[in-house]
């Protein structure tokens, strides 16, 4: 099977530095027309995990073209899968003979990677895997996943900055998460799924990518139930097969574009976005003067008039998720009133507030709290994405900022839009991406 290839639709993936790309916005208004939104990344990078679980031949449809996905690619294709990806189909051949071990240098690229400890431990009895570091959301442990699976009966080891796990055989047991892990309830799942007996979850994860998992699971043959809510059961079987699935909308996605006509007005439809899936958020929109309503294939979204600011925490589903937080962040900061945004789930996930205050925004942030005092307007200014969502909400800033903004390290973007520049402009954004040595 041809190798992973990716067409020109992600463009500077492969050959560009870190460093090398940089988002170029003009302050934009009244955004109009359809966007579509893109296949979950959040529910791809584990689906595309647990393919490890069983031989054979999957397709995997709405995939998007991301750094992060070519990375879990890269992973399983060191380990001895094929894999190719052409438009948005994947196939994913898995062999029989797997070389278990998950490298340093694509765990440290993405530390989702963490997520093919379950499986690999499931379907061979060992796995070694680098540790993942903390990141720019700060010290991230794998405490949770790791307690669980020794209640499942696999034995770790840690040496050399990597983790070995063992298990004879995989038995079910009851785990009881001390909070609601999305990696955590995923790899105990990937895992529990082929255990002898039951594995209860409780106080598991209930985010949409779960259930999206939970679903290709069964269809693979397992025997789950109760995903969605927080207690998840699970009876192990001897023996899964490959399957065709087609991946979830991306929320993290939609929530962006919405915000985008936050930042700049307008009214437009996100084709294929669930609604289902954020209400918390759109509640809290709404509050603030968005009107978001589902219409066929998708949702329709309008602003007309200034935000109103509000108060909110970020919460695990079916809570406000920490991924939409820098976009209220800088929805607040232009918002008539003040806000008071309490982070929950990572302390250290306010690094990008520097960031807007170079662009004018007036914010106060101290361990899991920030103070946004809506501005009249921002100013434009160059600044860098920290992360993924971090570097969407720059960029979505930009549009409401006088002047040009540039938004270096927009690599980190690409790790999780497949085409957040070529959506927006289409609405009538002024935005590109222009390489920095262009600037
Ligand atoms: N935690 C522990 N010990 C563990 C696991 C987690 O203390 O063993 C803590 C974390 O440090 C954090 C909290 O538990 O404070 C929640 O972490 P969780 O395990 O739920 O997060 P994750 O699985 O590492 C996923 C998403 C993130 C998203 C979070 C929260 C993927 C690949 N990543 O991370 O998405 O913010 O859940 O919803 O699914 C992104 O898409 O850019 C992104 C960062």
């Amino acid at each position: 099977m041809a190798s992973n290839s990716f067409s020109s639709e992600f463009g500077t993936t492969s050959s560009h530095n870190e460093e090398g790309s940089v988002v170029r916005v003009q302050q934009s208004t009244g955004l109009s027309g359809t966007v579509r939104v893109s296949g979950a990344k959040n529910s791809v990078l584990k689906i595309m995990a647990a393919s490890l679980l069983a031989p054979g031949q999957y397709v995997l449809n709405n995939v998007p073209h991301i750094a992060d996905v070519k990375w879990m690619a890269n992973l399983l294709e060191t380990m001895g899968a094929s894999i190719s990806h052409q438009k948005d189909v994947m196939q994913i051949e898995i062999p029989e003979e797997m070389t278990p071990i998950a490298p340093y240098e694509l765990v440290e690229r993405m530390r989702a990677s963490i997520v093919v400890l379950g499986p690999l431990l499931a379907r061979f009895g060992k796995a070694k895997v680098s540790v993942p570091g903390g990141d720019d959301f700060g010290h991230r442990p794998i405490d949770m996943h790791l307690k669980g699976l020794e209640e499942l009966g696999v034995s770790f080891t840690n040496s050399h900055g990597y983790i070995e796990g063992e298990v004879k055989k995989l038995v079910g047991g009851k785990v009881l998460l001390n909070f609601p892990s999305v990696g955590a309830t995923e790899n105990l799942l990937m895992a529990a799924v082929l255990a002898e007996g039951i594995t209860v979850i409780e106080n598991a994860a209930r985010e949409p990518e779960i259930v999206d998992l939970v679903y290709f699971l069964n269809s693979m043959g397992a025997q789950i139930t109760g995903e969605g809510t927080s207690t998840i059961q699970i009876e192990g079987v001897g023996h899964l097969s490959p399957v065709e699935h087609t991946v979830i909308p991306d929320r993290i996605e939609a929530a962006t574009y919405i915000a985008a006509l936050g930042m700049a007005g307008g009214q437009i439809v996100i084709e294929e976005a669930r609604l289902e899936h954020m209400e918390m958020l759109a509640e809290k929109l709404h509050e603030m003067g968005i009107e978001i309503g589902q219409v066929d294939g998708g949702i329709s979204v309008c602003v007309s008039k200034r935000l109103r600011s509000v108060d909110l925490a970020t919460l695990p589903y079916p809570g406000v998720a920490t991924d939409y937080k820098p976009f209220i962040v800088a929805l607040l900061s232009i918002s008539d009133g003040v806000g008071i945004v309490t982070e929950n789930i990572f302390a250290g996930r306010f690094r990008y507030v520097d960031e807007l205050i170079r662009m004018g925004a007036d914010i106060r942030a101290e361990g899991h709290h920030a103070v946004v005092r809506g501005v009249e307007r921002l100013s434009g200014a160059p600044v860098r994405a920290p992360d993924i969502r971090a570097g969407a909400a720059l960029v979505l800033a930009g549009l409401a900022a006088e002047g040009e903004t540039l938004v270096g390290a927009a690599s980190h973007i690409e790790r999780g839009y497949q085409n957040l520049v070529g959506n927006l402009s289409s609405l009538g954004a002024k935005i590109e991406l222009v390489n920095h040595q262009s600037i």
